[in-house]
């Protein structure tokens, strides 16, 4: 037995590879740096689809006009969802999809996270919904339906570099989430609030958040060491840091970290959170000399995604933007190939009282 399926090969894949010694991440065939920043989403979005949806011509004008058709959905916004976290009341909405495992489904569950959020965001600020603009690229409109004002193209380019940098990464906890259920043939939109469900932890994407917490809680960076000790001297993990596969640096923290220094008025900011994990990882290396632990994606994350103007508790929505389209994808992967998952476990509890 693994503990945690440390080690165990799950699937085959020919959507992306997670070399973890070596600090690379390779989706089908192309490596990130060739990706973050120069593609669009709606275009990573073909690359990861291809042979396993049949994608209109303009996919792009197609995922626009499914924004338009989910945008229905915001009506379900009362006031119970509204109390609820960001991505709680995201999946909710989501929920309401109907489940299906053909194309049409797939462009809906990729544009529902970007409307659901923009409007979910704006109801808990008091803000009416801003209806979306099918003619514009899906990060440009996430934008614009966030605030109600079209984005600047550095703030277009630098979400889309982030859509495309989280869009896959093999095997994670939310990818094989969405591949189990998708074994049992339920549908996609149910193999969708299954990757969702296991991404809103703050061991996987619900990290983000809490990086701006203690960003916050430090305040100045003549504060980061005696704040971190004491948070490790507490038993806590510092989020943003560690990694079941790296052993290195995660290499989507640099491609975010270059997005974040196309928005202007950031780089104050981008500093002292360079001195917080300078000091972070001297930390870690002193306290963990065992275990190699590095920055990974959700550190620079919270610093673009806060810069974007999302609020912190709404950053896992905007993962799942992106990761949708790696589940889709693996959704598909699993039922083209693969047998239902049902691993075992071992009893250790009692015997039966009596001999049957
Ligand atoms: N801060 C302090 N200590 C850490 C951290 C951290 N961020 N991460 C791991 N460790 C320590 C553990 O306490 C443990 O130490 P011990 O053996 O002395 O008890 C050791 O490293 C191994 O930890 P595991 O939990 O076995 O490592 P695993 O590979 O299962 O964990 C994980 C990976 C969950 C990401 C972990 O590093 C963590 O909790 N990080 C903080 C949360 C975070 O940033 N999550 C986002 C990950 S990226 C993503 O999912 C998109």
């Amino acid at each position: 037995m693994s503990d945690g399926l440390e080690g165990v090969v799950a699937a085959r894949t020919v959507l992306s590879e997670v070399d973890g010694q070596a600090g690379r991440l390779i989706i089908r065939g192309r490596s990130l740096d060739e990706l973050a920043g120069r593609t669009r989403f709606e275009d990573l979005i073909a690359l990861l689809f291809e042979g396993f949806y049949d994608l209109p011509a303009d996919l792009a004008g197609a995922l626009g006009w499914a924004r338009s058709e989910v945008f229905a959905e915001v009506a379900a916004l009362d006031t119970g969802l509204l109390d609820r976290t960001p991505v709680e009341a995201v999946r909710a909405l989501m929920a309401r999809l109907p489940d299906g495992d053909d194309t049409a489904t797939a462009l809906r569950l990729l544009a529902a996270p970007s409307v659901f959020t923009a409007a979910v965001v704006r109801a808990q600020a008091g803000e009416a919904p801003v209806e979306p603009d099918p003619g514009l690229s899906h990060a440009a409109d996430t934008l614009r339906m966030l605030r109600g004002a079209a984005p600047s193209k550095a703030e277009a380019d630098a979400l889309d570099a982030y859509l495309v940098t989280v869009s896959d990464h093999g095997l994670n906890a939310s990818t094989f989430a969405a591949r189990v259920v998708a074994s049992t043939r339920a549908g996609l939109t149910s193999a969708v609030l299954a990757g969702i469900s296991a991404l809103k932890g703050p061991l996987h994407g619900g990290a983000p958040g809490p990086v701006i917490e203690m960003l916050d809680a430090i305040g100045e960076p003549s504060n980061a060491r005696a704040w971190i000790e004491a948070a490790l001297g507490r038993g806590e993990r510092l989020m943003g840091f560690g990694h079941r596969i790296y052993r290195v640096r995660d290499p989507r923290a640099d491609a975010l970290k270059r997005a974040v220094k196309w928005l202007d008025a950031r780089q104050g900011r981008l500093e002292f959170a360079e001195a917080v994990e300078a000091a972070a990882l001297a930390i870690l290396r002193e306290k963990k000399p065992d275990r190699p632990l590095d920055t990974n994606v959700e550190f620079y994350t919270a610093l673009l995604l806060e810069g974007l103007g999302f609020p912190p508790a709404a950053f896992t929505c905007v993962f799942a933007m992106g990761r949708t389209a790696g589940w889709l994808a693996h959704a598909r992967e699993q039922l083209a190939g693969g047998r239902l998952i049902r691993p075992q476990s071992v009893y250790v509890g009692p015997a039966p009282m009596r001999a049957a």
